[in-house]
């Protein structure tokens, strides 16, 4: 375990992402918004961290309504909505959250409810593994002590809390 800038970690996660997220001939870009708090540095797995920044940011856009006009169907701005993607972090007391918001579809509570389970996928087979959220819960919650939370509106979106504490017992 390091002490780390988790500012870096998320940041270091959009620039491997940043080709995704751009403006492509088939999707219209997505809108990235920050704020960030003040944080205190984190005795974290940074490498581990970073992986769960990843999974819930590609989830976020390859989820985001853009699916649809994924197959070269062309975007128009009937059938999308400005994309966008909410980082938000703060320090609360002895912990940092980090919350990781789209404007996308949002799920059912049936895909709720099985969210963090190894091997659930609501992608076509070969697409996805259905281990994204499931390792990354394990990272949060079982190495680094912290939580994991969905918050989910069919039809509004899905917000990703993680509370890691700023130092290990
Ligand atoms: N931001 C989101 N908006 C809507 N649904 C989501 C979002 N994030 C996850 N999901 C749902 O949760 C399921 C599980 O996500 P998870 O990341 O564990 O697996 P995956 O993305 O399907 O596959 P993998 O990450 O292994 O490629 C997804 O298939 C999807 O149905
Ligand atoms: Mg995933």
């Amino acid at each position: 375990m390091k002490n780390i800038d988790l500012h870096d970690g998320i940041d270091s996660t959009l620039m491997i992402l940043h080709n995704r997220l751009k403006v492509q001939p088939n999707h219209p870009g997505i809108e990235l918004v920050k704020n960030y708090g003040n944080l205190p540095q984190v005795e974290c797995y940074a490498g581990q961290l970073n992986q769960v920044f990843m999974n819930i940011i590609a989830n976020a856009n390859a989820i985001d309504a853009l699916e649809d006009c994924q197959n070269g169907a062309a975007y128009s701005r009937e059938n999308i909505r400005n994309p966008q993607i909410q980082i938000n972090t703060a320090r609360s007391g002895s912990q940092v959250q980090i919350r990781i918001a789209d404007n996308g579809p949002g799920m059912p509570e049936s895909v709720k409810q099985r969210l963090f389970d190894p091997f659930f996928t609501t992608k076509p087979v070969g697409k996805g593994t259905g281990l994204g959220l499931s390792i990354s819960y394990q990272i949060v919650v079982d190495k680094h002590g912290g939580q994991m939370q969905c918050f989910s509106t069919p039809g509004q979106g899905t917000e990703f809390v993680i509370d890691i504490p700023i130092k290990q017992s």
